[in-house]
């Protein structure tokens, strides 16, 4: 048990799933794993445990934005010594080219802070995923037919954005799509020595102001769950 994290010891996997959303966490564990059963759900941040293709599994929730992200992070790692961190989320398109239900892959996340900003100083450290389970998962994506990009995206500490100055130079520099997790994950990854990736569907976007129907995020969310599993189990 942890301060946020109910689980006894030995009850989350080496590989856990991040949602931000406690009940996609259950939805996802219901959905995709085998005898999935609750391991934590302290300040209702569910997270379950199961097996898929018989590999154990932890799906648990983030909870939006990189303070709580960190949080999770940092306990899964830590104390339940967890080695593979998959967020599994959506985000918002950045380019023309990336449309509405598309996937993401992070190979990198910018930020203007992350809760690590404070240990780096004058130094602008650059969070990367882990080119295994980047490449594994892009493998995946091809073979399941979805369409994907890869490349850097913008991890932003608000979802009601105020600097539209900002988001233009992102767009003008090849960001992909804006979410509010991955730098801090990837920096936490790093400093851990565990491996790290997300794996995004884009919900929404900021130059078409499109939007995916509720109704249709299920779907898309399910081919990301998909896609962080085989590249967790390649
Ligand atoms: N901004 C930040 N986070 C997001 C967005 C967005 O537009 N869409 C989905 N997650």
């Amino acid at each position: 048990m942890t301060i946020h994290i109910g689980a006894k010891e030995g009850d989350i996997a080496e590989t856990v799933l991040l949602p931000g959303d406690p009940y996609r966490a259950k939805w996802a564990a219901d959905a995709f794993l085998d005898n999935a059963r609750l391991v934590n759900e302290v300040r209702g941040m569910l997270g379950f445990t199961g097996t898929w293709r018989g590999n154990p599994v932890t799906i648990h929730g983030s909870g939006m934005g990189m303070p709580s992200l960190s949080i999770y992070a940092t306990e899964l790692i830590r104390d339940y010594g967890v080695q593979t961190l998959i967020r599994i989320g959506s985000c918002g398109g950045m380019q023309d080219g990336v449309k509405v239900r598309d996937v993401i892959l992070a190979m990198t996340a910018s930020s203007l802070s992350t809760p690590s900003r404070g240990i780096f100083k004058e130094f602008q450290f650059a969070p990367c995923a882990d080119y295994g389970l980047l490449r594994a998962a892009a493998d995946a994506a091809k073979t399941k037919g979805v369409s994907t990009h890869v490349g850097g995206i913008y991890s932003s500490d608000t979802f009601y954005d105020e600097r539209p100055d900002l988001n233009e130079q992102m767009m003008r520099h090849g960001i992909l799509g804006v979410e509010m997790e991955a730098a801090e994950l990837y920096t936490l990854a790093a400093r851990y020595g565990r491996r790290a990736l997300a794996v995004l569907t884009v919900s929404d976007h900021l130059i078409t102001g499109e939007a995916l129907p509720s109704d249709q995020r299920e779907k898309s969310f399910g081919d990301m769950v998909e896609i962080a599993l085989e590249a967790a189990f390649a």
